[in-house]
């Protein structure tokens, strides 16, 4: 990637971070006078929900917005990202067991993680279960989903780990669709 194309990856992921941040800063400035210095856990509970218009999303792009203090990774996915992430066996699978909080009971197949029926929408921390590094996206990796460079941990296309030392797949939050263009976290 050179370095004009980086570049204009992170002006871009900060443009949505800064719209999904001034929500919630709209939200903690309206409480603050009530709460002034007192009881700054009420000010923590202004920001533990926000949400995320995406209707400026293409398919095969994603955001990232930033989510009680870490990266959310929203990606709209194409359909061959779909049908490559549910080919796969989940006897495959180095943490096959993981649960979607939306979905509870459920296991780690494609259709159980994403956040609509059509597996078009996958959301999820953007945050490597090895150490905590923020892994790139994009199709990076060996499974064209996303890698941590840190020490090398390749997530397939719906952010299941698939090779390298990190022992789950990336999380996913509480999330929903409260309407058509709007993802609510928290
Ligand atoms: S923190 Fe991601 S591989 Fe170590």
């Amino acid at each position: 990637m050179s370095h004009a194309e980086d570049h204009e990856g992170t002006r871009r992921d900060f443009l949505y971070y800064a719209t999904a941040g001034a929500g919630a800063v709209t939200a903690g400035a309206a409480i603050w006078p009530l709460v002034n210095q007192m009881n700054p856990s009420a000010d923590v509970q202004a920001l533990s929900s926000i949400r995320v218009d995406v209707s400026d999303v293409e398919t095969g792009t994603q955001i990232s917005v930033k989510f009680l203090g870490k990266p959310v990774f929203i990606r709209r996915r194409t359909e061959e990202e779909i049908a490559q992430a549910r080919e796969v066996a989940l006897g495959d699978l180095t943490d096959p067991k993981s649960e979607n909080p939306n979905k509870p009971g459920t296991d780690a197949s494609d259709q159980n993680r994403t956040l609509d029926e059509n597996g078009e929408w996958l959301v999820m921390m953007g945050v490597c279960t090895h150490l905590g590094c923020v892994p790139l996206g994009d199709g990076a990796g060996e499974f064209n989903g996303w890698f941590c460079p840190c020490h090398g941990s390749h997530y397939d296309t719906a952010g299941r780990i698939r090779k390298g030392p990190a022992p789950e797949n990336l999380h996913i939050p509480v999330a929903e669709f409260i309407d058509e263009t709007t993802i609510k976290l928290g």
